[in-house]
């Protein structure tokens, strides 16, 4: 007997998993106290199956979905095509025909996973999904294993190996902005539209995901603050070094006494902050709290092998649940009431880069308004930017959202001023 497995999708990660389930063959029908069989693959079309049959590939390949959904010596649909249709259907009729699911998709897991994870628990089926966030790091199990004892306050994450990449390339090797893009698309990092990974919404899908591990909580994606990259110049690089500080996009998740703030943004890093060593492709997840204090899981965040090597440890833990007959737990079990955080409790130093006409008295003009909203400064640095415009640099104290607003409107308002960028920093 062996435990058979339908493949929707034979791209980039799921033809990893032949390889791996060769290669640690012994060791997984070990810990999955069975064989794992790859009964049937879904490709788009005829085209497709015999290109790959020409490769070399001898598995059973389908066009349609229907072969794998009424088979019933499939157990487990492992779903690897990505994006929300159709595979948001495909999963949904494997589920309402008792099949378990893995899947990989942050993008379909983020914005409709509430209603896919309670169709699972309502048919007492797994769900899992550890290669969502953070391809090749365990970090999903780990918080809802690991940390299970202990009381997570911050999620701190460098989720986006693109945006990574190109952030090392503009701060290490003082790149543009558009440079960086270009040699992430022509390495194959960036897609031809590299939206989802430099705005930020990539990242924004993973801290959903984090909420619902970190903190019990279920925030819809709409709710998730992001900003991307694409606005940070080689003058906000600059000054950020001069300052001591190293920019990523960096997702935010914490909880403060009102509830729970979910952010992506380009965060100022301390250089000694360890996530700000997390460099080109890599991630990293950074958890603050009460039992452990702080710990860094760091790992590549995509790629074939180690997407594949999360993807197929769900596959054996799934396998190994049906030995155990103890299949059909939550692969998260920590779920309480969802409280969002008031933007006046969420807390953060920000940077400010303004121009002002190069005259005396300037200073004097932003300290008086940012003083009438209860913000100080904690650095200052003025440059001249041309003949006749300075260029200000302001580091604040710690100030809320709602004053970040507050000044960002008045700032905008002034007409001989220009406010070019803010951004969060992270300090004490
Ligand atoms: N790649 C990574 O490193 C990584 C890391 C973490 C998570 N993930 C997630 O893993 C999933 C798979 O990513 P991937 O990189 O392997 O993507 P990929 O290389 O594009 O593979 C997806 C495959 O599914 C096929 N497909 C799409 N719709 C289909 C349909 N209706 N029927 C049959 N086949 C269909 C695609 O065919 P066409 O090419 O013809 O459209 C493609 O061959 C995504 O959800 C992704 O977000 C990937």
């Amino acid at each position: 007997m062996s435990i058979k497995i339908g493949l929707l999708g034979f791209g980039t990660v799921a033809s990893g998993i032949p390889f791996l389930l060769q290669e640690n063959g012994q060791k997984i029908e070990e810990a999955a106290k069975d064989k794992l069989e790859i009964a049937k693959v879904l490709v788009k079309d005829d085209a497709e199956k015999e290109r790959l049959v020409a490769a070399g590939h001898a598995y059973n390949f389908v066009t349609d979905v229907d072969a794998i959904l009424s088979d019933d010596d499939i157990q487990i649909v492992v779903e690897l095509m990505g994006r929300i249709e159709p595979a948001k259907t495909f999963i949904t009729k494997a589920l309402e025909a008792g099949k378990h699911v893995v899947s990989a998709n942050k993008d379909l897991i983020a914005t409709h996973g509430k209603e896919l994870i309670a169709l699972a628990q309502e048919k007492g089926l797994a769900f899992y999904y550890e290669a969502a966030v953070a391809g090749g790091i365990p970090i999903l199990r780990t918080l809802a294993n690991s940390l299970t004892s202990d009381k997570v306050t911050r999620i701190l994450g460098v989720l986006n190996g693109t945006s990574n990449f190109m952030m090392t390339k503009m701060v290490d090797e003082g790149w543009t902005y558009d440079a960086a893009l270009a040699e992430a698309q022509r390495l194959g990092y960036a897609e031809s539209d590299p939206t989802n990974d430099v705005e930020g919404i990539d990242a924004a899908y993973k801290a959903v995901i984090l909420s619902q591990f970190g903190f019990g909580m279920t925030i819809d994606f709409e709710q998730v603050d992001h900003q991307g990259i694409s606005t940070i110049t080689p003058d906000d690089v600059a000054v950020a070094q001069e300052l001591g500080y190293v920019i990523k996009l960096v997702g935010d998740i914490r909880e403060t006494a009102t509830g729970i703030s979910a952010e992506v943004s380009p965060t100022f890093l301390p250089k000694d902050h360890p996530l700000a060593s997390v460099n080109d492709v890599m991630n990293a997840v950074f958890v603050e709290s009460i039992g452990i204090g702080e710990s860094m899981y760091y790992g590549p965040g995509a790629g074939q092998k180690p997407t594949a090597t999360s993807v197929t440890a769900d596959i054996v833990r799934i396998a190994r649940r049906l030995s155990d007959n103890t299949v059909g737990k939550p692969f998260n079990e920590f779920s309480r009431e969802t409280r969002l955080a008031d933007a006046s409790d969420v807390k953060s130093h920000y940077y400010f880069a303004i121009t002002t006409p190069d005259e005396k008295g300037q200073l004097l003009r932003l300290a008086e308004l940012f003083n009438a909203e209860d913000i100080s400064f904690e650095q200052v640095l003025q440059q001249k930017a041309s003949d006749n415009q300075a260029r200000v640099v302001i580091i604040t104290h710690s100030m809320s959202k709602t004053q970040l607003a507050h000044i960002t409107d008045k700032l905008s308002a002034i007409s001989d001023m220009t406010l070019l960028n803010t951004f969060k920093v992270l300090g004490e």
